[in-house]
């Protein structure tokens, strides 16, 4: 009962490392390599703990077993006398230990170069803007026609590096992938770069991890790693623009938000929105979620989000436009033709 037990709690402990968001289940090169740094350092500290609280045991143990055996009032000394060999085992300790630490030393030297090493082969380039509180993200590679823009959803392919040039329209974020790589910073007025690697498809979750305002905890970011086929045809529907052919409401749903404050904010390739202060919203309803990792994209979170943006994330820059019910039913109509 007590091995099933202990089973199970080891079953359990294992399945909280691993997910979308783990450190612990690296799915990248660059994770890959701290995750191994880490469980190196975590080895050899663990094997020395384990030691030096063997050898107090011991010590303690010898102690009393002396005290016994004396009898009577404790007549040996606190301190005992010079033993023969006593310091051939502390000099051998003593190299051991410095050894050790040698040996991490190089070993975290050569892991932390490797990190910050220019990427080989020809990487894929994604600017990627911390806002309060949602990301924008750029495609700059190839011609102004091969270029594009999308928000809250990173897709990479796998096994080829990219290199993320992070930067910041207003205070300090930072980005977390944990499966992918470490932390780095999103700073305004500068430009930190991150070589992404992975090495598994999948969808992960990044997180901003630096304190940004009332919204912090609700600036998350979907990360869709896949094939090189699948990411080329992401990308090749990301460069159309909406459609200019939709149903009737939905065409007076376009109406409303390119004549009404939306289109102010928000930019929507093909349709008269030119908006840059707030996500593109080109393909807005391909993506797994909305306002930064809030809502799933459905029907209902459109409307909720729309109808009031302050009761889902408070403090957010996103405005409640006054619509009557059939004109918010036009517009989720219109963004749901946006995939
Ligand atoms: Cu952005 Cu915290």
């Amino acid at each position: 009962m007590r091995r099933v037990a202990a089973v199970l709690g080891l079953a359990l402990a294992a399945a909280g490392c691993t997910g979308r968001q783990s450190a612990l289940d690296p799915a990248g090169a660059e994770a890959g390599a701290q995750f191994d740094m880490m469980t190196l350092l975590l080895g050899v500290c663990g094997i020395m703990y384990l030691l030096v609280l063997g050898f107090l045991a011991m010590a303690i143990w010898r102690a009393f077993s002396r005290r016994r055996e004396a009898k009577g009032p404790d007549t040996a000394p606190l301190v005992p006398g010079p033993e023969r060999g006593l310091q051939l085992t502390l000099t051998g300790w003593t190299g051991l230990i410095l050894a050790g630490l040698l040996g991490l030393t190089v070993a975290t030297f050569l892991v932390d170069r490797g990190l910050t090493e220019p990427a080989r082969g020809e990487p894929l380039h994604v600017r990627m803007t911390g806002n309060q509180w949602w990301w924008r993200v750029e495609y700059p590679d190839g011609g102004p026609s091969q270029q594009f823009e999308t928000a809250n959803e990173l897709h990479l392919p796998v096994n080829r590096t990219t290199v993320l040039e992070l930067n910041a329209a207003d205070v300090i974020h930072s980005f977390w992938a944990p499966n992918l790589a470490g932390k780095t910073d999103l700073i305004p007025g500068r430009v930190n770069r991150l070589r992404l690697t992975p090495t598994r498809s999948g969808v992960f979750r990044a997180q901003c991890a630096e304190f940004c305002g009332l919204e912090h905890a609700r600036m998350a970011l979907d990360i869709v790693v896949e094939t090189p086929a699948q990411f080329a045809a992401w990308q090749a529907r990301q460069r159309t623009p909406s459609p200019s052919v939709v149903p009737v409401s939905a065409a007076r749903g376009r109406d409303f938000f390119t004549t009404r404050a939306c289109a102010n904010c928000h930019h929507v390739g093909g349709a008269e929105a030119n908006g840059r202060t707030a996500p593109d919203l080109t393909h807005v309803a391909s993506r797994r979620t909305i306002a930064a990792g809030t809502l799933p994209t459905t029907r209902g979170s459109f409307a909720a989000w729309i109808a009031d943006p302050q009761g889902i994330k408070p403090g957010a820059n996103m405005p409640a436009v006054p619509m009557t019910p059939s004109e918010l039913n036009d517009v989720v109509d219109y963004l749901e033709t946006l995939r």
